[in-house]
C-alpha cells in the first residue's frame, strides 16, 4: 500500500474548540450562559442602551460621550441613501429573488460607486458605517419593489431601529415595537467567532477590503443552521398548529431525528443569554398586539425539547416570533440578523486588519496517493 504524506494526527472537525486568533469584541461564557461585548453584559446593553451605542462600543471598544453617540447617529443617519445606480439595480432583479441572495449582491455592488471606501484600512470606520446605515434601505427597498411600491424617502429623524421597522413594514411602528426590534438589533450585534464573522475575518485576512469580507459574510449567514433558523422556527409553529399537539410534533420530530430550529449551540451548554431577553419580549410584544400563540406554542416546545433531549434555547427560537408580530415577512428574518451583524463584522474585520496574519488552516489528506496516470485515450470507466 502506498504511504500516506505527513499530515497532522487531530482533525477538529467544524474546527470545534480550536482557538483561532485573540480578539477584544467579545466574550461568550458557555458554561454559563453570559455574553460581553468590550466587557459590558449583553443583559445591562438590552436593557439600557441602544444599537447606535453598541456599534460605537464595538468599533472603538468603549462606550460614547453623549456628544459622540450624538455624532455617530447624526452620521449613520445621514448615510441611509443609496447610490442611483444601486437602487435601480434592486428594482431590476428578479422580484421573487431571495432577499439574502439581494442583499448580498447589493452589498458587493456598493463599493463600486464609493471608490474611496475600498481599501483596507484598520483604523478607518467610513465603511462600517456606511454599511451599517445602508443595509436597512436595501433591504426596505426591495421589500417595496417586490410589493410594487415605490421606495420610501429616508427619514434621518429616525433611529436605527425605528428606520429598519419603517424601511420594511412603511409604519414607524410604536415605541414598543421600535424598542422591540432595538433591542433585538443589540443582542444580535456580535457574537465571537461564529461562522459568518470567521468567513468575514478569513477574506478580510486576505488583505482583501471590507465590503468583500462583508460579502463573504452575508453569504455564510445565509444558511439554516446559522442565520436562518429562526424563519425556520416560525414554519415549525404553523405546522404544530394548537398548543396541545406542541408535544406530539416535536417528539415526532426528534423520532425521525430531526433538528429542531433554535435549539442548541455551539457554545452555550446551558440557555442562550439571549434567548432569554427575547423570550420576554416575545411576550411583550405578543400581549401588545393581543396574540401570544406563537409565545404560548413555543414555551411548550422549550418544555419538551428541554425534556427529551436536554436541549436548551438559542437566539433564534423567540426572535421570529418577535419579527412576525411587528409585521416583518418571514424571508425578512435573515436580512435584519445582517442588519445587526454588520456592526460586529465590521468590528472584526478592522480588528483583523490590526493584528493581520493569513488564516489558512491545513487539511488532513484521506485520497489515494502514488496515482499512476493513464492517458485519456485509454481511460476506461
Ligand atoms: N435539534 C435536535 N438535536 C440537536 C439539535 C437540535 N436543534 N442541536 C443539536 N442536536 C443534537 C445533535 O443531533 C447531536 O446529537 P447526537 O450526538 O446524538 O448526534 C448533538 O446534539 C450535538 O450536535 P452537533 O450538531 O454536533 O452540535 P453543533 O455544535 O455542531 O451544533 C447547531 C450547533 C446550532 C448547528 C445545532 O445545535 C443545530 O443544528 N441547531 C438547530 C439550528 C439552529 O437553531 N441554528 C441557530 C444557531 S444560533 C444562531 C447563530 O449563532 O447563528
Amino acid at each position: 500500500m502506498a504511504s500516506t504524506p505527513d499530515a497532522p494526527a487531530e482533525v477538529q472537525r467544524g474546527l470545534q474548540d480550536i482557538v483561532a486568533l485573540e480578539s477584544h469584541i467579545t466574550f461568550i461564557d458557555g458554561k454559563r450562559g453570559r455574553l460581553l461585548y468590550e466587557g459590558y453584559d449583553i443583559r445591562d446593553l438590552a436593557e439600557h442602551s441602544t444599537f447606535e451605542e453598541v456599534a460605537y462600543l464595538l468599533w472603538y471598544g468603549r462606550l460614547p460621550t453623549a456628544e459622540q453617540l450624538r455624532d455617530l447617529e447624526q452620521r449613520l443617519a445621514q448615510l441611509r441613501a443609496l447610490p442611483e445606480p444601486v437602487g435601480r439595480l434592486i428594482d431590476t432583479l428578479p422580484a421573487e429573488s431571495n432577499p439574502m441572495d439581494i442583499l448580498r449582491t447589493v452589498v458587493s455592488t456598493l463599493p463600486m460607486f464609493e471608490p474611496s471606501e475600498t481599501q483596507p484600512s484598520p483604523n478607518s470606520i467610513g465603511g462600517a458605517l456606511r454599511l451599517t446605515a445602508a443595509i436597512p434601505t436595501m433591504i426596505g427597498r426591495f421589500q417595496r419593489r417586490r410589493s410594487q411600491l415605490s421606495p420610501l424617502k429616508e427619514r434621518p429623524d429616525l433611529s436605527h431601529a425605528k428606520n429598519l421597522l419603517y424601511q420594511i413594514t412603511g409604519r414607524e411602528g410604536s415605541d414598543l415595537d421600535a424598542r422591540a426590534m432595538d433591542v433585538s438589533l443589540i443582542l444580535h450585534a456580535d457574537h465571537e467567532l461564529n461562522a459568518s464573522t470567521f468567513a468575514a475575518r478569513v477574506t478580510a485576512s486576505t488583505l482583501s477590503d471590507l465590503y468583500s469580507s462583508i460579502t463573504s459574510a452575508v453569504g455564510t449567514l445565509k444558511g439554516p443552521l446559522h442565520g436562518g433558523a429562526n424563519e425556520r422556527v416560525m414554519e415549525m409553529i404553523d405546522e404544530i398548529g394548537t398548543v396541545d399537539r406542541a408535544e406530539e410534533v416535536v417528539k415526532a420530530k426528534l423520532a425521525r431525528h430531526e433538528r429542531i430550529m433554535g435549539f442548541g449551540h455551539r457554545v452555550y451548554k446551558v440557555e442562550d443569554p439571549r434567548a432569554t431577553i427575547l423570550r420576554e419580549w416575545s411576550r411583550r410584544v405578543g400581549e401588545s398586539a393581543g396574540n401570544l400563540h406563537a409565545y404560548d406554542v413555543l414555551q411548550k416546545v422549550v418544555e419538551v425539547v428541554h425534556r427529551e433531549k436536554g436541549l436548551y434555547p438559542n437566539v433564534d427560537l423567540f426572535s421570529g416570533s418577535v419579527y412576525a408580530t411587528l409585521g416583518i415577512p418571514r424571508d425578512l428574518f435573515t436580512p435584519i440578523f445582517a442588519a445587526s451583524r454588520v456592526a460586529g463584522w465590521t468590528a472584526h474585520v478592522l480588528e483583523e486588519y490590526r493584528d493581520l496574519r493569513l488564516i489558512r488552516p491545513t487539511a488532513r489528506y484521506v485520497g489515494p496517493v502514488d496515482q499512476t496516470y493513464v492517458p485519456l485515450a485509454e481511460r476506461t470507466a
